[in-house]
């Protein structure tokens, strides 16, 4: 298993572009499955999980492809006629998301088998509401060995009230509104970026959907979609890890390929710990000060701030002047990073779903193991900052999220290299 080695020390400086979003391209990549013919995405990151979500499409009986050379960020995905429509186990597991082909399949093709996606690291993560969802619009859903099978003759439009504000449950059911019969409205809605990016795409398609971005969403179904061309909108999470890179390294880092809007609440909390942040078109400039201020922090969703940086910020505040006192209120199971920082010196304290930062002096560097994928990004970011050596083991969960991000830093002055296991 390849590792991650830091030297922490260097001001990060220069400008960084950041690639496409994950979380927009998976739901994305989903949604070709909703029209025949070729699909053409741009932009498109190349990370573990969306070869992942290309292998699911591809065992269906999809056409998928990452073209190479000059156009490596671009993807196609082409469906003709009838395909096997089943999400295996062994597939499902390595990526819960997997889950977001139910929607499309059961609207499309009638029927879908896909596999429960079981917990994950940072909590049960049920799908129970894109199940609510699903039947809401008619579909008959059994739960056997470990599958979900949907069937619907065809999906008739209906009301779905989400119990709990979910990303990909939204997501899900939208797909799968905008081939059903009839008018949809989905009440308690996501509000992330990346739903509104998936809506814009449907509506690309030939759908008819509007409200996304805000808690009501209305779909006016129709009889047939087409396949789309579109650019995939930058990954707001990774913008801001990379802005707390600047901020860790007491740096001075220009973020290019960003949509500063996707971003306000973590702009306004490294505000708050005295970083200069200065926003533009399309980039957003980060000059850290001497001496970090602590801030308190409660993860929510968007437009709050989001639990996709709860790491990466706790480990600014692992070196902040203060205390700092940041809730976990979306996952159940989010600090698997505290007992790694620990190693390198850091002051936390976890009480339920609360970490109490205690700012420390230096950090010191240290092998330590990643566990999720933003637990990893946070220690590398804690590695950039410590004195010394540091290891960041089981960095497969690094690249499931973040294109090539040791050489992104390393084009900033950080001392880090990955190593082939
Ligand atoms: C999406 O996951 C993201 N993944 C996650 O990013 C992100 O952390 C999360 O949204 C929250 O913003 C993708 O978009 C591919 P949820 P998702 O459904 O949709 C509960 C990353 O690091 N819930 O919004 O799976 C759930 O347990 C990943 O890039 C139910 O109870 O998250 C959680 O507590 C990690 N029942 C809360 O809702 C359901 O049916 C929010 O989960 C669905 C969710």
């Amino acid at each position: 298993m390849d590792k991650i080695i830091v030297k922490g020390g260097p001001r990060l400086e220069g400008e960084v572009a950041v690639s496409g979003a994950k979380n927009a391209a998976l739901p994305i990549l989903a949604s070709a499955l909703l029209a025949d013919g070729k699909s053409v995405y741009r932009n498109v990151p190349d990370l573990a999980d969306v070869k992942t979500m290309l292998k699911v499409l591809g065992t269906m009986g999809c056409g998928t492809a990452r073209l190479t050379g000059e156009q490596a960020d671009v993807c196609e995905v082409e469906v003709h006629g009838p395909i096997h429509p089943e999400a295996p186990y062994d597939l499902v597991k390595t990526m819960r998301a997997s889950v977001l082909v139910l929607g499309p399949l059961v609207a499309r093709f009638g029927r879908a088998r896909v596999s429960m996606p079981g917990g994950c690291a940072i909590g049960a993560r049920p799908i129970d509401q894109h199940l609510k969802g699903l039947k809401a619009l008619g579909a008959d859903i059994h739960l056997t060995e470990g599958y979900v099978e949907a069937t619907a003759k065809r999906l008739t439009g209906g009301t779905v009230n989400f119990d709990v504000i979910t990303v990909t449950g939204t997501e899900n059911v939208m797909m799968a509104a905008a081939l059903a019969r009839g008018r949809s409205v989905l009440e308690n809605c996501a509000r992330e970026p990346e739903v509104e990016e998936l809506a814009r795409v449907l509506n690309k398609m030939g759908a008819r959907i509007e409200g996304a971005g805000t808690s009501v969403i209305t779909i006016e179904g129709v009889e047939a979609l087409k396949p789309v061309e579109h650019a995939i909108l930058p990954d707001r999470i990774e913008a801001g890890t990379l802005m707390v890179a600047a901020a860790i390294t007491g740096g001075d880092v220009l973020v290019t390929h960003v949509v500063p809007e996707h971003l306000e609440a973590v702009i306004l909390k490294l505000r708050e710990t005295g970083c200069t942040v200065s926003p533009e078109a399309r980039s957003i400039r980060v000059k850290a000060p001497r001496v970090l201020h602590s801030v308190d922090v409660k993860t929510t969703e968007h437009p709050g701030f989001p639990t996709d940086m709860q790491a990466q910020l706790m480990a600014l505040m692992t070196v902040a002047e203060g205390t700092a006192v940041i809730s976990e209120r979306i996952f159940e199971n989010r600090f698997m990073h505290v007992p790694e920082l620990h190693r390198m010196g850091a002051d936390i304290t976890i009480e339920g779903h609360t970490a109490v930062v205690k700012g420390v002096r230096t950090l010191s560097g240290a092998p330590v193991m990643a566990t999720d994928l933003r637990a990893s990004a946070s220690l590398v970011l804690a590695g950039l900052r410590a004195e010394g050596k540091s290891e960041v083991q089981r960095i497969y969960h690094l690249d499931r999220g973040y294109e090539r991000l040791e050489q992104k830093l390393r084009g900033l002055g950080a001392d880090i290299q990955r190593v082939k296991a």
